[in-house]
């Protein structure tokens, strides 16, 4: 029942979390887009009111029409238009959903016994879970002081970029080599996600209320509020693409779990802030193409990074040139895997059988003979090898011929 409870709250803050992201994000996109559609005032009034620039829209059946001013307009209404508790409500449902799914449960996903460094492969659960969260301060603090330090005022932005693409893909390799795959990809868009949310709480808002003060008490503003406000919020339209695509990645289990999986994870990012930027200068009325074909040609690099290696044929014999027969396979099955893939997992936590895959029965096993081969050979299954797999069952199953596999 208690599986069950978390299992239903599960599907509640996941509904949250992907609501306030799609209306963070929308905004956030669509202020892009109204920043680059502006053009200068057309009428006297709005010249003489200092207006910036302006953009005229057609939605829903009525008509709009935007006026920017920069740091210092006229007058200030009351009811001024904030928006942040998208970013918050984002920000806070993620990472709730985080310390459910992987946090509190770092047995399953956040520890790593595949690791290639020894240290990381003999984690503990709590260990790997204190990890994860350093992951991600750790990066706020980084991606925050390189901003500080290399482009307080905007001055070499160029830089900047760079600096903070070396500093993703650092956080790609390292993910990738201390966490599972799956855990790797996720903590990673996460990273990103809190440097997204941070921005908005520690930069973005706070530079927007000294100016609004600044405003109401007479006085200019400081024009560096806006325009460090402005950089902050540009990095984060560079981190939206690909963070979504990371926080969808676990359902795609060949994207992480191949040797590639670190140049996949960076390439994905630099695809996403390629097509970004593409659809940022075409508002601003240029089109150039060439982002688009660089976001694509990554794509199709990753395609044959990420593609199966062409396994050598399986033997249909174990080691000792027996022939493995089904029942092994289903023995191997019973003593590793049903524990979570049974119509009624007698291990914790699992209130269903995961992936709505039941490994009990011949039949379940023959549904999906591939599928099965694939997760052992690269070992995402078991989950964080928790029923202690050996190699041994492994080449087994490897060597395995499925009767009547399916084509
Ligand atoms: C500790 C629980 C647990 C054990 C033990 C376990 N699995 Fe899984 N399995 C899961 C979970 C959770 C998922 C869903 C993972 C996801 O959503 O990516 C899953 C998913 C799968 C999938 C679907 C993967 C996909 O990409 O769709 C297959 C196939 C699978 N497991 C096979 C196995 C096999 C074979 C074993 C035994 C060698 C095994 N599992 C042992 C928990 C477990």
């Amino acid at each position: 029942m208690e599986a069950y409870l978390l299992e239903y709250g599960n599907v509640l803050l996941r509904w949250l979390h992907v609501v306030a992201a799609i209306a963070w994000i929308g905004e956030s996109i669509y202020f892009v887009m109204l920043d680059n559609s502006l053009r200068p005032p057309q009428s006297a009034e709005g010249k003489r009111r200092g207006v910036f620039g302006e953009m005229w829209g057609v939605h829903g059946g009525g008509f709009y029409h935007n006026q920017k001013y920069l740091t210092n307009p006229a007058e200030l209404p009351d009811d001024l238009h904030w928006s942040f508790w998208k970013a918050y409500t984002t920000w806070l449902s993620g990472f709730a959903l985080f310390a459910a799914m992987y946090l509190l449960k770092p047995g399953f996903y956040l520890v790593n016994p595949g690791s290639s460094w020894a240290w990381a492969a003999s984690m503990s659960g709590w260990q790997a879970s204190l990890l994860a969260i350093v992951f991600l301060l750790l990066g706020w603090i980084v991606y925050d002081q390189l901003c500080r330090r290399i482009s307080p005022n905007m001055e070499r932005d160029g830089v900047l970029s760079v600096a903070v693409a070396v500093m993703m893909v650092v956080v790609a390799y390292l993910s990738c080599m201390i966490f599972p795959g799956r855990a790797a990809f996720l903590i990673t868009g996460a990273v990103m996600a809190t440097c997204m949310s941070a921005n908005v709480f520690f930069w973005i808002i706070p530079g927007q209320h000294r100016m609004v003060d600044a405003l109401k008490a007479g006085r200019e503003p400081n024009p560096l509020d806006g325009k460090r406000g402005k950089q902050r919020s540009v990095h984060n339209t560079y981190f939206t693409l690909p963070v979504v695509l990371l926080m969808l990645s676990n359902h795609y289990s060949f994207t992480y779990s191949g040797p590639y999986a670190w140049i996949i994870l960076s390439l994905f990012i630099f695809s996403g802030a390629a097509i970004r930027q593409y659809f940022v200068l075409r508002h601003s009325g240029q089109n150039k193409l060439a982002y688009p074909v660089v976001g694509v040609a990554l794509l199709v690099a990753i395609g044959f990074l990420a593609a199966p290696r062409p396994a050598p044929a399986p033997t249909g014999q174990d080691a000792q040139g027996e022939t493995v027969s089904t029942a092994q396979v289903m023995q191997i099955m019973h003593a590793r895997c049903v524990q979570c893939h049974a119509a009624h997992p007698t291990q914790p936590g699992f209130p269903a059988p995961p992936a709505g895959m039941v490994l009990e029965t011949e039949q379940g096993l023959l549904a999906h003979p591939d599928l099965v081969k694939q997760v052992v050979a690269n070992n995402y299954m078991p989950l964080g090898n928790l029923t202690q797999m050996t190699q041994a069952e492994r080449d087994t199953i490897a060597a395995w011929t499925a009767p009547q596999s399916k084509p």
